[in-house]
């Protein structure tokens, strides 16, 4: 079978991989969704953000990096994809998921799979990983290397 994992991954972490990785164990092939939210403020552009996805998952010869724009449910209809792959790290991640799961199930008949986060990431965002990031903090425990790389030439004001 065929799973999406979606998000915005802005920009990819630890986390993030650690999900796409153990989703790539249990499907046949993966795709890594990458959607614009439209209530997140972004800091990297779709090209950028799919870039370092592809690079973060280049070891993964059954996953692949897509973008998506619109519906989540009908991308998967179209794709033939049969379930969508979330990470929970905590009880609000809970119930924001279980909503979209049950709505998307209700407009599609998609599946959603929810895995807890591995311990180790359960405190990590994205959103969390740019401010940081801006204010020239240290998140290179949270996010591959040339991530840090982009995030430090993003808030020294130099294209990534
Ligand atoms: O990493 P994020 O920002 O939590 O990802 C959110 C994303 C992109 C997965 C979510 O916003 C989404 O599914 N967007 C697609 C639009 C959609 O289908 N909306 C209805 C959800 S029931």
């Amino acid at each position: 079978m065929r799973a999406i994992c979606p998000g915005s991954f802005d920009p990819v972490t630890h986390g993030h991989l650690d999900i796409i990785e153990r989703t790539a164990r249990f499907f046949e092939e993966v795709v890594v969704g990458v959607g614009r939210n439209t209530s997140k403020n972004g800091l990297f552009s779709l090209e950028e953000r799919l870039s370092m996805l592809t690079q973060a998952t280049a070891h993964l010869p059954n996953v692949r990096v897509e973008a998506f724009d619109g519906l989540l449910a009908e991308y998967c209809r179209q794709h033939h994809i049969g379930a969508i792959v979330k990470g929970l790290r905590f009880a609000s991640d809970f119930d924001y998921e279980l909503q979209m799961a049950q709505m998307n199930k209700e407009l599609t008949g998609i599946e959603t799979v929810l895995l807890p986060t591995a311990a180790q990431w359960s405190f990590v965002s994205s959103t969390l990983v740019r401010e940081i990031a801006m204010m020239h903090g240290d998140v290179s425990h949270f996010v591959p290397t040339f991530v840090v790389d982009a995030l430090r030439a993003r808030a020294a004001g130099r294209p990534a």
